[in-house]
């Protein structure tokens, strides 16, 4: 009796256990119909307050910024298009957003990551070479014909490239209202105030000169 009393103790604490660490792992879960944000409210919460509800339209659920392809002409040849809560305030609380992502014939975008989201990839038009990497520093891709999708888990470092003949399109789900994006080179190479080349010489294995000469390119 005493045992089976310690086993369903412990068999609820595990419970619990995974309860609270799935709900902490995502953007938290509406507890209204919507809460589109006040994007000028002076108020600081995990997201945004909500707007009063009879202020509330269908303009704040829609978002036209997706027609148009962004300007690859760039250093890296891609653009990001974002529809996320900045864009469409009906997106608060509600745990996701779109991406719209253009690329020129060769073009990156390069490995970054999204410390809030999954990423699942649709893409539209063209041929794209994709990867992530996870944290065993195993390298996972796949080249990509349109229609094709593919997932990138959340937080893990990933990139696109266009390996075709033309211009590629691609449509992205992301499981945040605001997923954010850390890319790795500006990260560390374009970072303000910049990373003194002494840590980025140590970490990379390279000279201070090299690292210097890569920061200029992020100028
Ligand atoms: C992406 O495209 C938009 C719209 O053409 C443009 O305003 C923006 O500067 C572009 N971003 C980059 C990084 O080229
Ligand atoms: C991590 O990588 C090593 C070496 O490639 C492999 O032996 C190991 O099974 C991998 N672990 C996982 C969890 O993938």
């Amino acid at each position: 009796m005493a045992n089976r009393m310690i086993y369903f103790t412990l068999g609820f604490f595990l419970l619990i256990c995974c309860y609270t660490h799935n709900v902490m792992a995502y953007d938290p879960d509406p507890l209204q119909d919507f809460c589109v944000a006040d994007l000028a409210s002076k108020v600081v919460v995990n997201g945004f307050p909500c707007k009063a509800p009879m202020a509330v339209s269908a303009h704040d659920f829609f978002f036209q910024g997706l027609r148009q392809p962004g300007n690859t002409n760039n250093a890296v040849g891609s653009n990001v298009t974002a529809a996320n809560v900045m864009q469409i305030p009906g997106l608060n609380t509600m745990g996701i957003s779109l991406v719209r992502i253009d690329f020129a014939v060769g073009g990156i975008n390069p490995p970054h990551t999204h410390p809030r989201a999954t990423e699942i990839l649709f893409l539209m038009e063209g041929e794209l070479f994709v990867g992530f990497i996870d944290t065993n520093d195993t390298f996972f891709s796949k080249t990509l014909e349109k229609g094709d999708v593919f997932v990138f888990p959340k937080a893990l470092v990933h990139f696109q490239q266009n390996v075709g003949h033309e211009n590629a399109v691609a449509i992205s789900g992301l499981s945040s209202q605001f997923p954010g994006v850390q890319v790795i080179a500006n990260s560390l190479f374009a970072a303000n105030p910049p990373i003194p080349d002494s840590v980025l010489s140590k970490a990379f294995r390279i000279g201070q000169k090299l690292v210097e000469r890569i920061k200029a390119k992020f100028m």
